[in-house]
């Protein structure tokens, strides 16, 4: 061998040693823990006392007073400090479908994550309470609330409160509502049976609700819910959404006739708060897999179909990937549709692997070790398998974002600050290069671009802001993940 070729394989041998290590070293179990944290410091209304952040303090303890309802407590969506129902919904549902899936293999943060669902479906209890009357849908006006840079503590102004009536309605809203509460049912069915009865009678109100008045809140609301969280692909999806997880909940067959009365858009291939038809088409694709129900057999197809959209080398892709290999579909908060699709993918390897079943798309064969592949992938990616070297998830590893887009990150705690920081002096730590002073620990951001760069940049929305929807499907896959390398 000459020395060139020794070299050469010296090099090989090294870069297959750091490509190991790397892989095999990733903490998935610690990441999971991390995950919950995040949700810990989204949390608004009147915190425990053994909080586990010491940089939060409660915040929004006059939500709803200017309307004389109580709507305490929920979850800010991202770095701001407005309460959206429509993603809140969502990520107390993915929440919930993370546990009700691989809660077993959560271990000691089961506790962890059913906090983090109670967190939310304790909130949207309140804000449905007033069904059929109303549906409380938001809380703070957006407008305002993004020309300021104030840690959510010092908002002391009344929030207004937006609601969907009869007269105004919001079957998007409702609908994703509808499917929260019942998909919180089943995670509290048999450690909290009386909340579980509690969160599946609101869940059907709030069905009944969507489903009788029709219209979408991007309509009755367009002037606060757009274009932030604008229902785009109507709210279809969300009552085929809701239908199925009333169905895994009640058992009660009736909503299986809904959702095929309503049909499915089998062309998506991103999986959002905004549009749920991959997701619902895979949750009820579970129920042929596994009970055989021949009635939802179409949803199979569905199921398939998106998975074939989304798997690389599959003939009928329609996504993209990077030269690094994240899967990319759009540029703000992309690791969004990365959570999401990961998750999807976990759900639907674990039913296959279950009942021994394959799938093909065109010529390719998908058996249930490849859909594993392609998610863990994605969650290495996230988790600093990538060209940068980054960890997109705060707080995991030596090198994540530092200049995260959220505001009690990123400006004094009050804890240390009694403050106030106003509306305009909070700028001053919008604007700085310093590292943000409270570590969002277990944020996953929006993340990098199609060319792998990231921007570490408060200015850079689209890039280094978190959301409690990026993070709620990873829960679930994490979990997966850290079970085992096998299953
Ligand atoms: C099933 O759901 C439908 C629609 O909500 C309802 O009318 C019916 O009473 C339910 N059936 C049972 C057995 O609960």
């Amino acid at each position: 061998m000459g020395l060139e070729k020794f070299i050469c394989s010296l090099m090989l041998i090294i870069i297959g040693v750091a490509h190991t290590t790397a892989t095999s070293t990733l903490d998935y179990r610690g990441a999971l823990s991390k995950s919950l944290v995040f949700f810990e410091a989204q949390r608004s209304g009147k915190l425990p006392h053994v909080a586990s952040l010491s940089w939060r303090s409660s915040s929004g303890l006059n939500d709803g007073s200017t309307e004389n309802v109580d709507l305490t407590g929920g979850y800010y969506d991202a770095g701001d400090n407005v309460k959206f129902g429509l993603p809140m919904a969502f990520t107390t549902t993915m929440l919930s479908w993370s546990v009700i899936e691989f809660g077993k293999k959560m271990g000691s943060e089961l506790h962890n994550a059913r906090d983090a669902v109670k967190w939310g479906s304790d909130y949207l209890l309140k804000a449905s309470c007033h069904l059929p009357d109303a549906l409380y849908v938001q809380v703070g006006d957006p407008d305002k609330d993004h020309s300021c840079w104030m840690r959510s503590e010092d908002e002391n102004t009344p929030h207004p409160v937006y609601k969907v009536t009869p007269s105004n309605p919001g079957s998007d809203v409702a609908g994703e509502t509808a499917a929260a509460l019942a998909a919180a049912s089943i995670v509290f069915r048999h450690s909290d049976p009386h909340y579980s009865k509690q969160l599946i009678n609101a869940a059907v109100k709030a069905f009944t609700f969507a489903d009788k008045y029709r219209g979408s809140y991007s309509d009755s609301l367009s002037s606060v819910v757009c274009p932030f969280y604008c229902s785009y692909s109507g709210y279809q999806d969300e009552l085929l959404w809701a239908a199925a997880w009333l169905h895994k909940a009640t058992k009660n067959s009736s909503y299986i006739n809904y959702a095929k009365s309503l049909g499915c858009n089998p062309d998506s291939d991103t999986f959002s708060w905004d549009n749920k038809f991959p997701g619902a088409s895979v949750l009820l694709a579970k129920e042929y897999i596994l009970q055989k129900n021949q009635d939802v057999s179409e949803f199979r197809d569905h199921a398939e179909k998106f998975m074939c959209s989304i798997l690389p080398n599959s003939p009928s892709m329609s996504v993209k990937y990077t030269p690094g290999g994240l899967l990319y579909k759009m540029t703000g908060s992309n690791l969004q549709y990365v959570t999401t699709a990961s998750f999807l993918m976990s759900v639907y390897a674990k039913s296959l692997r279950f009942s021994k079943q394959t799938f093909q798309c065109g010529g390719m064969a998908v058996n249930p070790s490849l859909l594993r592949e392609v998610a863990k992938k994605q969650v290495d990616y996230i988790l600093g398998v990538n060209p940068k070297g980054m960890s997109y998830m705060v707080g995991y590893s030596n090198n994540f974002p530092q200049r995260v887009h959220h505001r009690d990150s990123s400006l004094p705690s009050v804890n240390i600050f009694s403050g106030p920081v106003t509306c305009d002096s909070g700028f001053q730590y919008y604007h700085t290069s310093n590292p943000n002073p409270n570590v969002l620990t277990g944020a996953v951001v929006g993340g990098p671009d199609e060319n792998d760069n990231f921007a570490d940049d408060r200015d850079n929305f689209a890039q280094s802001e978190p959301a409690t929807y990026i993070n709620a499907p990873l829960v679930g896959t994490l979990a997966y993940l850290a079970a085992s390398s096998q299953h």
